[in-house]
């Protein structure tokens, strides 16, 4: 009697371990779909298309993504505006920006309005209205931003923070009144300050010879930011899949051990 009753508690121990180990093998397999999905889809952003794709009829300077990309030739004509979400480029008075130094903006702006690239980089925030996610530190090579901060560096601007530190009024951000309109040079001292603060560390500065992301390249040769991309999730990968693994071992080799005891 009381040898049964000890069994069929082992047998409930048992049942209930298998039912874990069974679940966290689903769970890792979703997660790691998901993940695959990460190297090619789009921010939930204002102007994103749902699913990238093929788009004939980027502008200019967006078409290195004409291939794949999330954004629409609309949106393209607009990153080219200046003005996109009534951000105003000239925002210090008397100063207007050089064409040289907005070319990079522009290109910046492709980036973000354009690549399918970002997912792995995706963070979600409530506190802009222009979009629902954003994408943090993702790794911009050293030479893409040495040259847009040399292109800009003796161009004007009120604030080292420029997702953060303006006035935004009928539309349009302006500087502080108690901000003072100084060079590119002089408020971020270099290259790297420069890329990873004025979209408060959206990029972060990052050798070439690590993996990083072109905002300049060729279409014609592809698309160089795809590796870079299956590069971060096969990295974030082989962290998740070694703990789940080491995870699911343990919960089949527990009710085994259960089992050889009984
Ligand atoms: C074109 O893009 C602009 C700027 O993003 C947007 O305001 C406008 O609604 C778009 N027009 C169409 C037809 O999609
Ligand atoms: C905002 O726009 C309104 C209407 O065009 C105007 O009357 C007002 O002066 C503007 N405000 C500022 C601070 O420029
Ligand atoms: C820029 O200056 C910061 C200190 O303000 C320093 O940590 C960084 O290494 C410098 N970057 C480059 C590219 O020289
Ligand atoms: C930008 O400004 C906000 C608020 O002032 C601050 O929390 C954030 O750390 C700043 N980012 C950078 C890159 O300085």
């Amino acid at each position: 009697m009381r040898s049964h009753k000890k069994r069929t508690a082992g047998h409930y121990f048992v049942t209930f371990f298998l039912i874990l180990g069974l679940l966290s093998s689903v769970f890792s397999q979703i997660s790691i779909k998901d993940k695959r999905q990460l190297v090619n889809s789009c921010i939930d952003g204002n102007n994103h298309k749902r699913e990238p794709g093929p788009e004939d009829s980027l502008h200019q300077q967006c078409s290195p993504w004409k291939n794949n990309s999330c954004c629409t030739g609309n949106t393209t004509v607009h990153a080219h505006g200046g003005k996109m979400y009534g951000f105003n480029y000239n925002h210090c008075p008397n100063k207007k920006m050089s064409n040289k130094c907005l070319e990079h903006f522009v290109q910046d702006l492709c980036f973000y309005e354009c690549s399918p690239n970002v997912g792995p980089w995706v963070q979600m925030v409530s506190s802009m209205k222009m979009r629902r996610e954003r994408f943090l530190g993702v790794p911009l090579c050293a030479t893409d931003c040495d040259d847009w901060f040399k292109a800009c560096k003796d161009d004007f601007t009120c604030t080292d923070n420029w997702t953060l530190n303006f006035e935004w009024i009928n539309g349009t951000n302006r500087c502080r009144p108690e901000s003072e309109c100084r060079t590119f040079s002089e408020i971020f001292q270099n290259s790297s300050n420069f890329c990873e603060r004025v979209w408060d560390h959206s990029w972060k500065y990052t050798d070439n010879s690590e993996p990083c992301m072109r905002i300049w390249f060729d279409g014609s040769q592809g698309n160089p930011n795809e590796n870079v991309a299956r590069w971060k999730i096969q990295q974030s990968n082989s962290a998740v899949s070694y703990k789940v693994s080491s995870v699911q071992l343990l919960l089949c080799i527990f009710p085994a051990l259960l089992l050889s005891v009984n």
